[in-house]
């Protein structure tokens, strides 16, 4: 927002020439903050509220419009605050209340916007309401979650599977019957048939509303409805048993992704409209097909579900390029896109592509039409960090060891210089530190050539042209590793071309214009003309000549 002060809810589209009428969510860029690993102000090796309140300069700085903040509500934490006990409150281990109003003011006065992680699918087995459900069969709270006796032969009501393994039901011995959870069995589902459930769990958005908040990510929402029968999920038959997750043996469109759940999103936008300036966006993991729904009918329904293709895809140019291009078509009138390279829950962008192409992504990313999200860390370049499994924190990894799924190596400290404890606490890491000595924002804020450089110039260049920011998009026929489009908006163009592979590349036809931002800084303000040629894990997004 330029600096600009005052609460960002009174001024819609601030930080974009000519972009009043356009929601900030759409041309702004949000960054996405693991609350236990940003910064750790009272040594216990655990960030904290008030650490992220002290880095809101370097937001600022960085010129991101909003911060999602991953859950900080009181919990046991055995899935790291996605097991919640309670929706409304603050757990200890990263402040207060008192301390998150205080974070969203100062927030609010640098112009950045706050985005808080929504967890209506399930809660703590240690939330109140579940202690109260599992004391008899008929306690008030039972149907406020989802209960089935055994099947003829004592075992699980249905073939429905847990994300991080094994069956999606657990026994409870005292009352005899199954309950249901589609993660952890430490988070039982909550049944959102029952009326009660849903108007409790609205208030929960309302109470943040009021607090201030600029929107939610709702967690997990494909799941929030399932088949009121139960009946088993169909097999996969893309399955390949040993090589892929043994979650996906079975297509997941009766444990979820309901028709149902529309009007339940539905309801949840109704309560985030009622205040000005706000975005509900949508956790979804699905085939992009099945995200369009989430747009809800006449666009009431998510704003944007997250569209995770950059993350599942393999790194080869011909393959995003259709993706992109299958996306964009698919796109219901009104969708408006969003991209996201890396979060707590998938390996990170520099540990997948590698540091050349990280810069590559970085453009893509943020040249790319829709809002951008980027997971904290990505913007230095911070890659996994390999965890010995004496170390190991993640449930999903303690469950199914050793097959790549844990996610504890991308979501370690942020590094924020080579001091003993990385910038990011006075105390023991709770999880190991990566290769902070080397990679730090301290090493790259004055580095030009550095990634964070380069984010910070993308960034700026994106704020600066709506062409980049809410501007059209047209592919750009290109070959090999070369992936190119255009952005316009008004009379501005521009072309990005982007070489996906470490050998020199070309890409075809009659261009004229200037070299705004490259991803080897040496080429910056260069002038193009003709053919534009591009060195081995070079971008460029060039400004058109009229
Ligand atoms: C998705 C979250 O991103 C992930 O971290 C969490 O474990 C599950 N939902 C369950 O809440």
């Amino acid at each position: 927002m330029d600096g600009a002060g005052g609460d960002p809810q009174e001024s819609a589209g601030t930080g974009v020439q000519g972009s009043g009428e356009h929601p900030w969510w759409k041309h702004g860029v949000i960054y996405q903050i693991y609350p236990r690993s940003y910064q750790d102000t009272d040594g216990d090796g655990v960030g904290d509220l008030r650490g992220i309140e002290a880095r809101l300069e370097y937001l600022a700085w960085l010129g991101v419009d909003a911060t999602w903040i991953s859950p900080f509500y009181p919990s046991p934490m055995v899935d790291f605050g996605y097991d919640v006990t309670d929706h409304r409150g603050v757990d200890p281990r990263f402040g207060t209340l008192d301390d998150f109003d205080a974070l969203v003011a100062a927030a609010h006065v640098r112009g950045l916007r706050v985005i808080l992680d929504y967890i209506p699918n399930h809660t703590s087995d240690q939330h109140p309401w579940f202690a109260e459900a599992r004391r008899t069969r008929d306690d008030p709270r039972r149907d406020w979650y989802i209960w089935r006796d055994p099947a003829p032969d004592g075992g699980v009501p249905n073939n429905w599977q847990s994300a991080f393994g094994g069956s999606a039901w657990t026994l409870d011995e005292a009352t005899g019957q199954y309950y249901l959870h589609s993660f952890l069995r430490e988070q039982p589902d909550l049944n959102w048939r029952n009326p009660r459930v849903e108007a409790e769990m609205l208030e929960v958005i309302r109470f943040w509303m009021e607090r201030g908040v600029d929107g939610v990510r709702v967690d997990a929402v494909q799941k929030v409805i399932k088949d009121e029968a139960l009946r088993d999920d169909p097999p996969n038959p893309d399955y390949r048993p040993g090589d892929d997750d043994p979650y996906d043996a079975y297509l997941r469109i009766l444990s979820g992704d309901r028709p149902e759940v529309h009007d339940v999103i539905a309801r949840m936008r109704r309560v985030t409209d009622a205040y000005p300036n706000r975005v509900l966006i949508g956790e979804i993991y699905n085939a992009i097909e099945r995200l369009m729904p989430y747009y809800g009918r006449d666009g009431g329904g998510c704003h944007f579900p997250y569209n995770f293709q950059l993350i599942k895809l393999p790194w080869d140019a011909r393959t995003i390029d259709a993706a992109i291009r299958r996306y964009e078509a698919l796109l219901p009138s009104g969708g408006w896109p969003n991209w996201v390279l890396g979060n707590h829950d998938r390996h990170r962008i520099a540990s997948r592509v590698g540091s050349a192409q990280a810069r590559v992504a970085a453009m893509l990313l943020l040249t790319l039409r829709g809002t951008p999200t980027l997971y904290y860390g990505d913007e230095i370049g911070m890659r996994d960090v390999p965890i010995p499994p004496e170390l190991v924190q993640d449930p999903w990894e303690k469950n199914l060891p050793g097959q790549g799924l844990g996610r504890d190596p991308e979501r370690t400290p942020m590094q924020w210089d080579a001091s003993p404890g990385a910038g990011f606490t006075m105390g023991e890491p709770w999880l190991p530190l990566g290769d902070f000595a080397r990679t730090n924002v301290e090493a790259q804020r004055d580095a030009p050539a550095s990634l964070l450089s380069l984010h910070r110039r993308l960034i700026a260049l994106r704020r600066a042209e709506p062409a980049l920011s809410l501007g059209g998009w047209t592919p750009v026929e290109a070959e090999g590793d070369v992936l190119a489009y255009l952005r316009a908006e008004g009379g501005a163009r521009f072309l990005v071309a982007l070489n996906l592979g470490p050998a020199p590349a070309r890409l075809a036809g009659e261009w004229s214009g200037e070299i705004a931002v490259s991803t080897h800084p040496d080429a910056d303000g260069r002038a193009v003309s003709g053919a534009v040629g591009l060195r081995g894990d070079e971008g460029v997004a060039v400004r058109l000549r009229a």
